[in-house]
């Protein structure tokens, strides 16, 4: 398999941190990255060759850019699929468009999840205009009702605990396409960061044990705090995941683990995750190594963990009184700080994170909380 060697160039359809990071990694190993964003001034092209500003629908532009491109990975998981086929005909599209087109659906990703034998939640589909009600009944209270297309960060959800609340769920989602899913009340949520490469190697991170604040990532802990059993569960799934899928490039797989210690697929997304930051300070390679690596036929790094960690996201809320105090985070010697360069600091909008090593992971989980308690201006 024909390698893309560094000098080369990395195209990257999405200009937000998980683009940023990557144009860093990618430089690091002596690429050059050009980064296409719908913004101006995005994250992403802050730290690359060039950035090109157009619609992910303008197909003269897209050409123009995967011309430049020896290959061509996306960042951010609604770019319309239909404009990839054509970057296909160009150049190296890795992921491939089919692995976009069937993560970035819900329904789509359940059903593919279903057809393939991987254990999730009971689900039920219902169509613009369907029977949100007789959907609600199949699947069974309580229940979460998402929408089909471009949710994120538990945008586009609503949990329906009760048949009083079923009205208020079909007005809210009146229209649109919905996944309805069982409500899994979760000993805990974990996931795993796959990579496979062009000839089919595979290398899984450490399974990341996540909490979440109003749906949003707040925690991830590295080692997951769970039995043995149910890590290597997460593992081998993402492995079988990646395989299936066709995957080339890196994955995140989301999981809720339950009471009895099952583990269920939550999300696939096709890309870095939130829950994979952590590998940037505290794993022999960095998940944003591992998709170039990946992306360009390079020999997949060691996933070796060199310490307990916590990540913990820096939200636009930090900015309620004033800007943070980082004075007093970067003083303590365990804290790693990344920020975005996000110029607006809204509530819930990503603008960095920052990693905590200790000796293990309560400790790393201790002080990461104290330091996130601190930080607000
Ligand atoms: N069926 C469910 N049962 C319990 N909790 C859920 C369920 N679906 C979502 N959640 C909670 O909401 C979070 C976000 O939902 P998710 O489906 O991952 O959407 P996204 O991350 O795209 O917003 C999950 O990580 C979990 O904490
Ligand atoms: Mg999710």
């Amino acid at each position: 398999m024909r390698m893309i060697l560094p000098g080369k160039t990395i195209g990257v359809l999405g200009g937000g941190q998980l683009g940023r990071m990557l144009a860093q990694a990618a430089a690091r190993l002596g690429y050059r990255v050009h980064i296409y964003e719908p913004a101006a001034h995005c994250p992403a092209g802050a730290v690359a060759h060039k950035e090109i500003n157009a619609p992910y629908e303008d197909t003269a532009a897209l050409t123009a850019f995967a011309k430049e491109c020896d290959v061509v990975t996306y960042e951010f998981e609604n770019v319309p699929a239909a404009p990839l086929q054509a970057i296909e005909t160009i150049t190296r599209l890795r992921p491939h468009w089919s692995v976009l087109a069937t993560t970035q659906n819900r329904a789509r990703e359940k059903r593919w999840l279903r057809d393939n034998k991987f254990p999730q939640a009971k689900f039920a589909e219902v169509a613009a205009g369907g029977d949100l009600a007789a959907g609600l009944r199949e699947v069974g209270l309580p229940c979460v009702v998402k929408t089909a297309d471009f949710g994120y960060d538990g945008k586009g959800q609503l949990k329906v605990m009760s048949e009083a609340e079923i009205p208020a769920a079909a007005q809210k989602f009146a229209g649109q396409p919905v996944v309805i899913e069982q409500f899994i009340d979760f000993a805990c949520e974990v996931s795993a960061i796959v990579a496979r490469s062009p000839n089919a190697a595979v290398r899984v991170f450490p399974v990341a044990e996540n909490i979440h604040a109003n749906h949003i990532l707040d925690f991830s802990i590295v080692p997951a705090r769970v039995a043995p059993a149910v890590a290597a569960a997460a593992e081998k799934l993402a492995r079988l995941i990646a395989e299936k899928i066709d995957l080339v490039g890196v994955m995140g797989v989301e999981y809720f683990v339950t009471k009895t210690g099952a583990v269920l697929v939550n999300e696939l997304a096709p890309r870095t995750h939130n829950s994979g930051h952590w590998t940037l300070d505290a794993c022999m390679t960095s998940q944003f190594e591992q998709q170039v690596r990946a992306i360009c036929g390079l020999p997949l790094g060691a996933v070796t963990l060199l310490s307990p960690v916590v990540m913990v996201n820096i939200l636009g809320d930090a900015w309620a009184n004033g800007e943070p105090r980082w004075d007093t985070l970067l003083a303590q010697p365990n804290v790693r700080l990344h920020l975005y360069g996000k110029a607006e600091a809204r509530p819930g909008r990503k603008m960095g994170h920052f990693t905590v090593t200790a000796r293990d992971a309560d400790m790393a989980l201790e002080l990461a909380r104290k330091y996130q308690a601190r930080l607000p201006g």
